[in-house]
């Protein structure tokens, strides 16, 4: 059995933090010394910014080394790895061709498993300790896809007025997968762009804590600038300046993680 554990962010509602929370728990685990591989399911392509230039981005569009390539060729996803600047720390970037991943998934034996599949030999190598996968803000067979590979399934939400708006959907498509993926487990809530003086803020926090079976991460990220200096410099904030809040704050909550995945 492989020791490699999957673990996705997911979060229909735009905007939650999904790429900024995958990110930076994966930089902040391969700093302490994890081996990690981030695969970006976004036709966005948000995690492959925070590692890579624009340029250097489409230069794998181009290319063909990217996740839309092997899941449209059903190819196994080890000859998509790319490394990144950081030590530890690969990916298998994306591509705005994602955009059409439904439609690719749609004729496919097994469709919701494509993904799983195209993980054989990565995880029968036992290459990485942790994959962290993002997601698209959709609920469809491609973020199935990502779930059904997954062991652990974290929910970003941005503590905001609209934060919680669909999140009961979230948790019935979270209940559906479990159906054909049972291992998958919610991990947690991890609440992001926190503003503590806000009214809403409270609420939120204690909307979600009055949650049945569903674990809130007991760190929270707060509104802090550097995260978007940091991706306008193509860097998780955890690299970009590891004085900041935020990095401070993702940092805890990667502990967090990683004291439940190993429970
Ligand atoms: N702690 C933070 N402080 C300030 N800005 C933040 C913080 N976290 C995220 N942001 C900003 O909020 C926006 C949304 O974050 P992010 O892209 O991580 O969300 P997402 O859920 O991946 O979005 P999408 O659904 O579009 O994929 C980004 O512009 C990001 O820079
Ligand atoms: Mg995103």
């Amino acid at each position: 059995m492989s020791m490699t554990k999957v673990i996705c962010f997911a979060n229909n509602k735009g905007g939650s933090g999904k790429s900024t929370t995958c990110s930076n728990v994966g930089y902040a685990m391969s700093a302490m010394g994890k081996r990690v591989l981030l695969i970006d399911g976004d036709m966005q392509m948000n995690l492959t910014l925070s590692f890579f230039d624009e340029e250097t981005a489409l230069e794998y569009a181009k290319n063909g080394k990217n996740l839309y390539t092997a899941m449209r060729e059903q190819k196994d996803l080890y000859d998509f790895i790319v490394p990144t600047e950081y030590e530890n720390l690969d990916m298998i970037p994306s591509s705005t061709l994602m955009s059409s991943i439904e439609f690719e998934l749609f004729t496919k034996w097994q469709r919701e498993f494509i993904l799983r599949q195209g993980l054989t030999k990565i995880m029968a190598l036992n290459k990485y300790d942790y994959i962290l996968i993002d997601s698209p803000p959709t609920l469809g067979c491609w973020v199935m896809n990502i779930m059904c590979a997954s062991d652990y399934l974290i929910v970003p939400v941005e503590a905001s007025p609209w934060g919680l708006f669909g999140l009961a959907n979230m948790f019935e498509f979270y209940e559906q997968v479990k159906q054909i993926a049972p291992k998958l487990e919610l991990m947690g809530i991890a609440v992001t762009k926190a503003s503590e003086r806000k009214n809403y803020f409270k609420q939120t926090m204690e909307t979600l804590a009055e949650l049945d079976n569903v674990r809130l991460f007991e760190n929270y990220i707060r509104i802090d600038s550097t995260v978007e200096w940091a991706q306008d410099n193509s860097k998780p904030v955890c690299a970009y300046k590891k004085s900041s809040r935020a990095a401070g704050e993702y940092t805890k909550l990667t502990e967090e993680v990683l004291k439940y995945a190993n429970r």
